[in-house]
């Protein structure tokens, strides 16, 4: 895996979107892993910047994102699905239907999950996944576990990522469950994972030296041949 290490978010955020740039120029047709939290918000809007310049354009890509929360209504001001279309959705030209979210109050998840696999396979595959990294070490939802896992499912979250992420609601009580696509997915693409802060030190640590190991999720991408992490020097503390 390639790593740069940059000074601050903001050169991150341009060399990721330079990254997905080059991909959507020389691929109008395009297929993005997209991701949220707060990792991914600033290269979001230098990608809109883009756009609006006419840089680049959305009308041919298609976008996947890599998870959602479950118990949430769709339209909650803290679900994925507000967040995607809120940070960049609603500022660029990608058509409505173009953009796929797991929908995680599905009545019957695994059937859910089976079909995302489904409709990621006939869009041809990911070509690039934007990622961030979770504290502990997970990339999607997929926690610290005994096992890797494969394809996407449900997954009860840790309370490291409970505690991570309950600033975002207001009473503090945030859904315990996710549907995020599985480790095997993420594999498949092109992966460019990003992160800043000390926070984040052991994980990008592992992810790029190992040992590989599902204790620490991130670590699997120490395998991957085709992977640029984007990082700042806090991040990079322990490589
Ligand atoms: C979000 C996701 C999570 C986050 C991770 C880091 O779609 O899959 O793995 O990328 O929790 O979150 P931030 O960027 O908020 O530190």
């Amino acid at each position: 895996m390639e790593v740069r290490i940059f000074n601050n978010a903001d050169e991150i955020a341009q060399a990721a979107a330079d990254i997905f740039t080059n991909l959507i120029r020389a691929k109008p047709a395009c297929v993005l892993g997209l991701a949220t939290g707060a990792s991914p918000v600033e290269t979001y809007r230098e990608l809109i910047k883009r756009c609006k310049k006419g840089v680049i354009s959305f009308k041919d890509v298609k976008t996947f994102n890599l998870d959602e929360y479950c118990d949430l209504p769709r339209d909650d001001e803290n679900s994925y699905y507000t967040f995607m279309h809120k940070n960049l959705f609603d500022s660029v030209d990608l058509p409505a239907g173009s953009s796929h979210l797991l929908d995680g109050n599905a009545a019957d998840p695994e059937k859910e999950a089976a079909g995302y696999e489904k409709l990621i396979e006939l869009a041809g595959g990911i070509d690039i996944q934007l990622l961030g990294i979770g504290r502990n070490g997970h990339i999607g939802f997929n926690e610290p576990s005994d096992k890797f896992t494969e394809h996407t499912y449900k997954v009860k979250l840790t309370e490291s990522t409970i505690e991570a992420n309950k600033k975002y609601f207001d009473d503090g009580k945030m859904p315990h469950y996710a549907l995020t696509m599985g480790i095997s997915t993420i594999m498949q693409a092109k992966i460019v994972p990003i992160a800043t802060g000390s926070e984040k030190a052991d994980a990008i640590g592992a992810a790029v030296l190992g040992p590989v190991s599902p204790s620490c999720p991130a670590s699997v991408l120490h395998e991957h041949k085709d992977a640029v992490m984007l990082v700042d020097k806090a991040a990079a503390a322990k490589l």
